[in-house]
C-alpha cells in the first residue's frame, strides 16, 4: 500500500511564481486518482543541488514510500536533478529510467534530452521525470504498473 508521496517540483521559475508550474500538478492528480489514500506533499524547489538533496533526504527520513520530481533533468547548466538525486540514493534501478526513455522516444526525440535517474533510498523509491506536463504525462503512464509492486518490495 502506498501510504505516502512526495512530488518535488525542481525549476528556477516555478519557484518564483508558483503558478507557472504544470508538471507538478500533474502528477498530484495521477496520485490523487491512482493512490486516494496516500497522504501527498507537494514543494517546489529551485534548481540546486544542495537544497534538492536536502528535500530528497527529508521525505526520505519522513518515511515518505514515493518521491516524484518533475524538472531540471535536462541539460542546461542549471539542469541538477539527476545529480542530487545520484548522491543521496542508496541503490539505482535503472530499468525504469530506461523503460521511460523507450517510450518517450516513441513520442519525441527529445527524450533523449533528459537525464532522468530513479532509484531507492532507505525504503523511500525516487524517480526523476522531465519538467513538463506533456512529458510527465507520458512518462507517469510507463511507470505506473510498477509503482504498487516496487513499493511493496522496500516497505
Ligand atoms: N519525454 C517525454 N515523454 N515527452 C517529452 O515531451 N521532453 C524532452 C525530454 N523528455 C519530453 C520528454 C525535453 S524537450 C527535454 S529538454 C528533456 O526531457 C529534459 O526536460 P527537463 O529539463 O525539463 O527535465
Amino acid at each position: 500500500m502506498v501510504k505516502a508521496v512526495a512530488i518535488i517540483t525542481v525549476s528556477d521559475s516555478c519557484f518564483k511564481d508558483n503558478s507557472k508550474d504544470t508538471s507538478g500538478p500533474a502528477l498530484l492528480k495521477f496520485i490523487e486518482q491512482h493512490f486516494p489514500e496516500a497522504n501527498i506533499h507537494t514543494i517546489i524547489v529551485p534548481d540546486e543541488k544542495e537544497i534538492i538533496e536536502r528535500e530528497l533526504k527529508y521525505f526520505c527520513d519522513s518515511h515518505i514510500d514515493l518521491v516524484l520530481t518533475t524538472g531540471g533533468t535536462g541539460l542546461s547548466p542549471r539542469d541538477v536533478t539527476p545529480e542530487a538525486t545520484k548522491a543521496v540514493l542508496h541503490k539505482e534501478v535503472p530499468a525504469i529510467a530506461v523503460a521511460m526513455t523507450i517510450a518517450s522516444l516513441k513520442k519525441t526525440p527529445m527524450a533523449m534530452l533528459s537525464r532522468a535517474v530513479a532509484g531507492i533510498r532507505d525504503r523511500t523509491l525516487i524517480i526523476n521525470f522531465p519538467g513538463s506536463k506533456k512529458a510527465v504525462t507520458e512518462c507517469i503512464e510507463v511507470v505506473k504498473p510498477i509503482l504498487g509492486h516496487g513499493i511493496s518490495l522496500i516497505t
